[in-house]
């Protein structure tokens, strides 16, 4: 391979710039050519393109978000979009791809690559860790970290007026980062996709937890989560089923996504963002590049995106015994 295109596409996460700066590294490492694609899907349909050597990356290890920008891309989703960016990639003499993002983003990858026979890599980018094949997604780490930091200040809160909070995180259909920061936050309860509590479970459990002599509780909410209720319903119901409880909610939306990354993301990012290029060079395509083991390991995109990604229900035990 000569020029490899790097894109980021779906939702931002940190840790995509040091993936970028890595594919621009390894490629200017190995002497080949690095073209960024802005917006994802959408900029190879335009051929919005840029060169990147690798002072064009500087200083940007640290930085949330994307410097090439994403979107999530329509017209790729039709035949003659996908067309369309294939001619322009011919054109600027890009002849493989490293795609950074999340299921969507490697749906298209792979789509590209069985109806051209464009060398395609991954690297798993998206704060939900939903990816199977990688124990870590790029910004899951973290969104984390971010979420602990946000619930340790909502507690200052909860104690000094002896109330409930609800905090409702992302993850869209999983519940890793809820479960993860629950346990991490010291939320009594937690409330994820894959196993649902009930919401009789969930009063008996904080009359519980009043019982105990607890005065303030924290309870994690993943926004994918299955009880039936959205977060401010389910504060409706507790305000009417448990009067002896103070609730407030608080929706932690976007700030999830953002913020400098914490080390394990640049140091993980650094990592696939070499293997990713290394393998291209191998001749190696449609894979994702991710980490088993604590080892950079290759899975097939197919598998990526159709594997199921399951939680660890040790955690869910574990956070029960800390809630004790
Ligand atoms: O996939 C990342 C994520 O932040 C999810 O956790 C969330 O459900 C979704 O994206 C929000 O998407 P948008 O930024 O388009 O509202």
């Amino acid at each position: 391979i000569k020029k490899v295109g790097v894109l980021t596409s779906g939702g931002d996460s940190p840790g995509m710039n040091a993936a970028i700066r890595s594919v621009v590294r390894t490629c200017a490492y190995h002497n080949i050519e690095c073209i960024g694609i802005y917006r994802g899907y959408q900029g190879m349909i335009e051929g919005d393109f840029k060169e990147m050597g690798p002072r064009s990356v500087n200083n940007i290890v640290n930085k949330g978000g994307t410097i090439l920008k994403s979107a999530r891309s329509t017209e790729f989703r039709t035949p003659e979009g996908r067309e369309k960016a294939h001619e322009n990639l011919l054109k600027a003499g890009i002849d493989a791809l490293v795609v950074i993002g999340g299921d969507g983003t490697f749906t298209g990858g792979l789509l590209f690559n069985n109806e051209f026979n464009f060398p395609v890599m991954g690297i798993p980018g998206t704060i939900d860790n939903d990816i199977f094949g990688t124990s870590h997604t790029l910004g899951y780490d973290t969104a984390l970290n971010t979420v602990v930091d946000v619930i340790d200040k909502i507690r200052d809160t909860a104690s000094s007026h002896n109330r409930l909070f609800f905090v409702e995180v992302m993850g869209r259909d999983a519940g890793h980062i809820a479960l993860n920061a629950g346990i991490g936050a010291g939320a009594e309860e937690i409330l994820i996709p894959e196993e649902d509590l009930g919401l009789e479970r969930l009063l008996e459990s904080l009359q519980k937890s009043k019982a105990s002599g607890k005065s303030s509780s924290i309870v994690v909410i993943a926004e994918g989560d299955k009880i039936g209720k959205n977060v401010f319903e389910l504060k409706d119901y507790v305000d009417a089923n448990l009067p002896e409880y103070d609730v407030r909610v608080s929706v932690l939306g976007h700030m999830q996504r953002g913020g400098s990354p914490s080390c394990f993301d640049r140091v993980l990012a650094s990592r696939l963002g070499v293997k990713a290029v290394e393998s291209l060079i191998e001749g190696k395509s449609s894979y994702m590049v991710g980490l088993q083991n604590d080892k950079v390991t290759l899975t097939p995109l197919e598998q990526a995106i159709k594997g199921k990604t399951e939680i660890d229900r040790e955690l869910l035990r574990v956070s029960d015994i800390m809630s004790t």
